[in-house]
């Protein structure tokens, strides 16, 4: 495991540019595993600009999105199918084919989760996947738990990512109470991982990934026994390093 703290978001953002930008220069094709929020905002306009330069390339990538809302439309404004467009794809030559959400309107949720694993897998894997970390140590929308889910699954969203996220939706009412989310073991099964955190809420929750012990209660801690990992973190989330 590697740490490298910053003194602020964008840094994080360019050096996490710079990791999965050097991805794409060594693989072309690789398959990126990719996260919403305000924490890889940075890193998506970071990846926007050097692609605008002509230093990358994303017309032979392949994404997969770590979770969505269900219930919601795939056109609204919070969905993640949304945010991606909106923040990352829409700027980028990366074919619509090859960008990979999990559909959180399926008919069939579990099978919707089936076909998501089995998708990454017949992409060959992630290469790099890419995540934030919530106030509660969430990974994607794993949440707090007695136990580390491995597959893709449906979850209930816990009352702190709720007050979270709601800052999103315009009424608390209209923020979904169920998501699908990549499961712990894909997330562990991609070569390499670069977890992001930035800001003081991060604090605590980057103390107990990187300092307490491997627990489900907090999902972020299984990431110390990947071999490739690396935090990038600003001054204000590492300040209880
Ligand atoms: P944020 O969310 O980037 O909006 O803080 C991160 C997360 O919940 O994983």
């Amino acid at each position: 495991m590697r740490i490298h703290q910053y003194d602020n978001a964008q840094q994080v953002g360019q050096a996490a540019a710079i990791l999965i930008g050097a991805q794409l220069l060594t693989k072309p094709d690789a398959v990126l595993g990719l996260a919403t929020g305000s924490t890889p905002i940075p890193t998506y306009q970071e990846l926007i600009r050097l692609y605008q330069a002509g230093v990358l390339d994303f017309s032979k990538v392949t994404t997969f999105n770590l979770d969505e809302y269900c219930q919601l439309p795939p056109q609204h404004p919070c969905s993640y199918r949304h945010f991606m467009r909106q923040e990352l794809f829409s700027q980028l030559n990366l074919p619509a084919e090859n960008q990979h959400i999990p559909d959180g309107n399926a008919a069939d949720l579990s099978a919707e989760c089936a076909a998501y694993d089995q998708a990454i897998l017949s992409a060959g894997g992630i290469d790099l996947q890419l995540l934030g970390i919530g106030r509660n140590g969430h990974i994607g929308f794993n949440e707090p738990s007695d136990q580390f889910v491995y597959g893709c699954h449906v979850v209930h969203l816990t009352q702190s990512t709720i007050e979270d996220n709601r800052r999103f939706f315009k009424r608390e009412e209209d923020m979904p109470r169920l998501a699908v989310s990549l499961g712990v073991g894909s997330i562990m099964n991609a070569k390499s991982v670069l977890l992001l955190a930035t800001g003081k809420d991060k604090a605590e929750a980057v103390r107990k990934a990187i300092l307490e012990d491997i627990d489900p209660s907090t999902q972020a801690s299984i990431l110390r026994t990947h071999p490739n990992v690396i935090f990038l973190l600003d001054k204000a989330a590492a300040s209880l390093l």
